[in-house]
Formats: C-alpha cells, sequence, structure tokens
C-alpha cells in the first residue's frame, strides 16, 4: 500500500505512446561506421557488442499478441580505436523463411500470437516456431543465436549471414533445447582454471528433465548430465557457482487443453500457484554429479537470476529479480496498451540457502522496478560487490525500463543514469577496461530507444561512475525494437 500511495505522489516518468513507438517492426537490415555520436568513444574499447531480440512485432501484416513471439532480428556493433561500425540482420530461420515465401503466418507463437481465421485454425496445431529471438553469443568460434526450447542457429560474426542450425559439433540432437541462459565459469577448477560456458535443456514431461552442459573454449563437450525435477517445471534461467548449478522450480500449474484447443498460446496457460512454494534445486557441477538437493521458499516468479556464490561450508547465496505473481497480458489485451500500474514490479531479492539444514531465508536489496541484471564476467559465480540493471526512472511502482543502475552490494549506494522521459533502455553489458583492477573498472554499453527521434542510441557509460553520464551516445539511423539479451566478445568483427 505504501508504494502505491507513493507512485501516486510522483510524476510518471513515461509517455505510454513513446514507449509503444519503441515495439514498432524494423523491417531495414544494413550496415555502416556510426558517424553520428555525441561524446567520444573510448580508443580503448576494442570488440563487438552482439544483441538479440524481436525485430518484427507482426508477420506478414499480423499483429503478434506478444513481442516475444518476434522473429529474432541480431545486431552487431564493432568497436576499434575510436570507431564504430553497426549492422543488424534477421536469424533466417526455416520457419522465417517459409512464411515469407507463403506471404502469410504459418506458426502461432508460444505466448499467444495465433494464426488468423479463428481457433479453429489454430486448434491441434502444436508446432513450435523456432524464432532464435532470445541470445546471442560467440563461442567455440561460433556466433549463435539463442532461443531455449531448440537449438540454436549459427550466424557469420562478420555478416551476421544465418549459417543455419548448429548441433554444438555433434552434443545436441535433432529436438534438443538448448537454453539461451548460457552462464560462463571464468574459472573452472575442473579444468585446471580455464574458462567454460555452462548451459542447460529441459525436457518436459510428468518430471521434468533438466541436462547440463559444459563446453570448453573451443566448443567441445567437458560434461554432461541429467537431473529430473519432479513434476511440471518452466526454467527460463540458472545460476551457477563453482560447484553448483542452481534451478528455481516455479509452483506453476499448465493446463495445456486450452492450447490444444486453438484458444490460447501454451506460454498463456501457465498459472502460478500462490500457495505453493517453490522449490530450488542444487545441481552439483562435479562428477558423479551425486548429491542433488531441493530447498523450498516463498512463491513468486523469476526471469532472471542476477548472480549466485559459494559462502562458507555449504551456504549459496543467490540473486535474483522476483515477481509476486506470473507477469503476462491478459488474454483480451495487447501487449501494446499494457497499464503497467496494474502490474507488480520485479524486485532484487537475495536468497541464502543453507545445504545443511535445507533452509532458505531471502530479503530485499532493492526495491525499485528492475530487469536485466548483469555483473563483470569475472565475478560470475563468485562473491561479488556490483550489480548493473535495468531499472524504472521512479524510485517505487512499476514502469518501463528508462534508467541503468549501478548497485553497491557492501555500501548499499545506488548510482542511476536515467534516460527519461523520451528514452527506454535495454538490459547493460559490462565490458572490462584493459589492465583495469578494480571490479568496476569498464564501461556499460546499451540500446537506448529514444522516442524523441524515433531510433536508436548505443550508450556508453564509465561503470565506474554512472554520474559522469554518457561518455558517448552513438545515433543508429534508425530504431531497434526493445531488444532481450546480447553479449561482448573481445573480438572486433570488421572485414
Ligand atoms: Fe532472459
Amino acid at each position: 500500500m505504501q508504494n502505491l500511495a507513493a507512485q501516486e505522489t510522483q510524476t510518471k516518468s513515461y509517455d505510454l505512446r513513446d514507449w509503444r513507438q519503441g515495439y514498432e517492426s524494423q523491417h531495414q537490415e544494413s550496415a555502416y561506421w556510426l558517424d553520428n555520436i555525441e561524446g567520444k568513444i573510448p580508443p580503448e574499447l576494442n570488440g563487438t557488442l552482439f544483441r538479440n531480440g524481436p525485430g518484427l512485432l507482426e508477420v506478414c501484416g499480423q499483429p503478434l499478441k506478444h513481442p516475444f513471439d518476434g522473429d529474432g532480428m541480431v545486431c552487431a556493433i564493432s568497436f576499434r580505436g575510436g570507431r564504430a561500425y553497426f549492422r543488424n540482420r534477421f536469424v533466417r530461420t526455416a520457419a522465417f523463411l517459409a512464411e515469407r515465401e507463403a506471404g502469410k503466418m504459418l506458426y502461432r507463437g508460444v505466448f499467444g500470437s495465433q494464426k488468423p481465421g479463428g481457433w479453429w485454425n489454430n486448434a491441434f496445431d502444436l508446432r513450435l516456431k523456432n524464432i532464435a529471438n532470445t541470445s546471442v553469443i560467440y563461442w567455440g568460434e561460433k556466433l549463435l543465436a539463442l532461443w531455449e526450447a531448440s537449438q540454436p542457429h549459427r550466424l557469420d560474426p562478420y555478416s551476421l549471414e544465418t549459417l543455419g542450425l548448429d548441433d554444438l559439433n555433434g552434443i545436441l540432437q535433432p529436438g534438443d533445447m538448448f537454453s539461451a541462459h548460457p552462464r560462463i565459469d571464468p574459472s573452472c577448477h575442473l579444468d585446471e582454471g580455464n574458462p567454460c560456458l555452462v548451459n542447460f535443456a529441459t525436457q518436459p514431461g510428468l518430471s521434468t528433465g533438466v541436462t547440463i552442459y559444459e563446453l570448453d573454449p573451443a566448443g567441445n563437450l567437458l560434461r554432461k548430465h541429467t537431473h529430473h525435477l519432479p513434476g511440471f517445471a518452466f526454467i527460463h534461467d540458472f545460476a551457477i557457482t563453482p560447484h553448483y548449478c542452481i534451478f528455481f522450480q516455479y509452483p506453476l500449474f499448465y493446463n495445456p487443453l486450452p492450447f490444444v484447443l486453438g484458444w490460447k498460446g501454451a506460454g498463456e496457460c501457465l498459472q502460478l500457484l500462490r500457495d505453493r512454494p517453490t522449490r530450488i534445486a542444487i545441481v552439483p557441477r562435479t562428477p558423479p554429479y551425486e548429491g542433488m538437493q531441493f530447498i523450498e521458499t516463498e512463491a513468486g516468479f523469476v526471469f532472471h537470476h542476477a548472480n549466485a556464490f559459494e559462502r562458507g561450508e555449504g551456504q549459496i547465496v543467490v540473486d535474483s529479480i522476483c515477481y509476486p505473481s506470473l507477469p503476462k497480458v491478459e488474454a483480451s489485451t495487447s501487449y501494446r496498451d499494457i497499464d503497467f500500474d496494474a502490474l507488480a514490479p520485479g524486485q532484487l531479492w537475495r536468497f541464502n540457502l543453507d545445504l545443511q539444514q535445507e533452509t532458505a531465508s531471502r530479503q530485499l536489496l532493492a526495491s525499485r522496478c528492475c530487469e536485466f541484471p548483469m555483473v563483470a564476467g569475472d565475478r560470475a559465480g563468485r562473491p561479488y560487490r556490483y550489480l548493473y540493471l535495468g531499472a524504472a526512472h521512479n524510485p517505487t511502482g512499476n514502469a518501463p525500463l528508462q534508467s541503468l543502475l549501478k548497485l553497491d552490494l557492501e555500501t548499499g549506494e545506488q548510482q542511476l543514469w536515467s534516460a527519461a522521459p523520451k528514452g527506454f533502455v535495454s538490459e547493460p553489458v559490462f565490458v572490462p577496461k584493459p589492465r583495469g583492477d578494480s571490479e568496476d573498472a569498464g564501461w556499460l554499453l546499451a540500446v537506448v530507444y529514444d522516442a524523441g527521434h524515433h531510433r536508436s542510441d548505443i550508450v556508453i557509460l564509465d561503470a565506474e561512475d554512472l554520474h559522469r553520464g554518457a561518455i558517448a551516445r552513438l545515433h543508429l539511423k534508425y530504431h531497434i525494437p526493445y531488444g532481450l539479451h546480447g553479449s561482448w566478445s573481445p573480438i572486433c568483427f570488421i572485414r
């Protein structure tokens, strides 16, 4: 109630019409040097920022019900010697090409987008469209566009041309999933301190199979093991520590009937059971991978975990963005007409897990509406001090993400850089400075939609001090619809 009262007294930081414009489809694909720049690109910033997200909010003129159903469009911004080169391209998935060829929507979307023609034209069509729209990562000398319910697509990192579905050198079999939230262990104790990529895949069923993959820097399989969680599970993200993978299994009820009968998308058939606990599965990463534990905590929903680490013997800390209910758009409403005030904000919570006592306690670390957490890569799975997030401009209430927030988890200090009222931010990506010796020695890179010019900017902030303001603001020639996830590669992919 306090939040609601405070919300009523603060001025709204955005105009819904401005926010809505950022979800217009972008049909253009191009490649060009960025020369419309405010400020100066740090000359020592060398490498490539990759971003992925829905580029089209329609299929052949048919509007989508939910942006998560949009075809993936990958952007790359390569930096070298104080200059930057941009390109964007749609992932040419088989379904994307088939729909272009047919000139009409051929697939239903998981989040509720339906083929035209009513329920009878959607009933019993249970095919999944791999839209390759959730994240993009360069690993094992391959650029991979990720979508959690299927195999990744491989792209050329220079041209972003789609090279096809990729089975990761035979690791994946046809039909296998590979989550869009791989974690990179910066120094794996099983591999002489070398980094490795840790990812998971789920296999739905009466019990949910969870397979964990660990890949070396060349993309070869190091370890693979499968575990089973009793009951239904929808797991978008996970967390790692040096010795564990951590999965949150929310108390979701899934009734597939409305999906099968063509009334709803599969994702709309989920319901959070508030009277049941969330179950946290802690899976050992060390062979023989035995001794998986379950710990219960309050009901809730998490899309994204910020980080996790081990604290002393048998203690694990997990920091996550939690929602008290399942964030979803009502069946009768378009996401474009969303009432932000009617939804609960995502907030940063810390879960303290005691493996000996099998207990969990949680505390609110930051009440401001936030999403898309990011930490310095060398702190992944380790104790850490600084966390970066996309956040609302106002300290209370639910709102679009318009600012970037830096949290000092030791002192509680918060630094906020805001793009309000006309700017809307995306996930910040942390890029370490060469020869930096503090955890926050780096830059934050984010795509920011500028509704005033209906275009997007690449904004560069000094992660050591967000109050310095933008070091550089690179104006693109057109807007990029709000994206999901991305990553940084130290390789500058400019031919
Ligand atoms: Fe995600």
